[in-house]
């Protein structure tokens, strides 16, 4: 028989992403309205082994649907890496009657989520993270509101590219993933967009590219670089060098990570959320809420975390016709 679940916990682990706190106020509300008892967990798996769990209320999550970052503040925990650490973690909730625990967070998130699944709480993830790298989804929580302030700030960087005649390099996150960098690349109408999926490091090519653009009469030539890559900044010098065109390189940073998030955002976070809680309701555990082909649905967490995402082919290809 399935487990009958009386309090549940949630807490937002690894980096930000706009659209946490929608989730978390889906995760607090339908459970509220299930009748269970919900506690938030404070800084991610480090507020669980120190014990930082607070009561969640209705109104404990009003007024945060449309605010970034996570009221439930987030962290990065070594600790929790080790069986000693989650053993403490999986004896937290015990403690406080937690039998069923929401995990919003990226890939190692869910490693520790199948940790703590594995010392006896039943676990569901939610995929919170602005690099889409999470390969059983399609959507994550973030990645809209992040590409949607990349793709602005990259607007207002080819006014200055366009007036000055120059070439500029935007670096963007996405850490080893080149989804913000392909999807800027193609709302932006960059010239290169460089992938670590894709990139051969050739950057002769690139410099040729500069040169035709000039002799059609080019007045900017924007370069979406991808965190993966990185170097955008000796990568400008070489470039200048070469070409002889001015360049700059921006690094657009952390900015990508805040802000009110976008209604996708809102809305996909809040159904992940209230069907995370679903899950828990019907005594699943270890899996991993998704949204494929049009629809929120579930994986196993162990099978999620095999799987391997490639960059869309068509995307790519799209994305490669229209910046030549
Ligand atoms: P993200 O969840 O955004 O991918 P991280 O990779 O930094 O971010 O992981 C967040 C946290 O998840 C880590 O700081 C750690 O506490 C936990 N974690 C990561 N990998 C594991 C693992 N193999 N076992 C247990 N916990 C892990
Ligand atoms: O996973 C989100 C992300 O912003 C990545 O794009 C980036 O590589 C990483 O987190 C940066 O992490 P930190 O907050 O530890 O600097």
């Amino acid at each position: 028989m399935a487990k009958q679940i009386k309090t549940i916990g949630v807490l937002t682990s690894g980096g930000d992403a706009p659209g946490m706190n929608a989730a978390i106020r889906a995760v607090v509300r339908t459970g509220l309205a299930h009748g269970l008892k919900v506690k938030g967990i404070q800084k991610g798996y480090n507020g669980l082994i120190s014990d930082e769990v607070i009561d969640m209320d209705r109104t404990s999550v009003s007024d945060i649907i449309q605010r970034g970052g996570t009221i439930l503040y987030t962290a990065r925990c070594l600790e929790f890496m080790t069986e000693e650490g989650q053993k403490r973690g999986a004896e937290i909730c015990k403690k406080h009657g937690i039998d069923g625990m929401v995990v919003i967070g990226g890939d190692g998130s869910f490693r520790g989520a199948q940790a703590l699944s594995k010392a006896g709480i039943n676990v569901i993830g939610l995929p919170g993270t602005i690099d889409l790298d999470i390969a059983c989804t399609d959507y994550t929580i973030g990645f809209d509101t992040a590409v949607n302030t990349a793709m602005e700030a990259i607007d207002k960087i080819r006014d200055t590219s366009t007036s000055h005649e120059r070439c500029s390099i935007i670096e963007v996150m996405g850490r080893n993933a080149g989804y913000i960098a392909l999807w800027c690349g193609i709302a932006n109408g960059a010239e290169d967009i460089l992938l670590p999926e894709k990139y051969d490091n050739d950057e002769q090519a690139i410099i040729n590219h500069i040169i035709e653009g000039r002799k059609k009469g080019k007045k900017h030539h924007l370069i979406i670089n991808a965190e993966g890559i990185g170097h955008s900044a000796g990568m400008a010098r070489r470039i200048e060098a070469a070409t002889g065109v001015e360049t700059r390189a921006t690094i657009l940073g952390y900015m990508q990570r805040g802000g009110s998030p976008t209604v996708t955002d809102r809305v996909y976070a809040s159904l992940m959320g209230s069907y995370a809680v679903d899950l828990l309701m019907e005594g699943k555990n270890n899996r991993l809420v998704a949204r494929k082909d049009g629809k929120i649905t579930d994986f196993d967490i162990d099978e999620a975390l095999a799987m391997t995402k490639n960059i869309d082919e068509f995307e790519y290809q799209v994305s490669q016709i229209l910046s030549k």
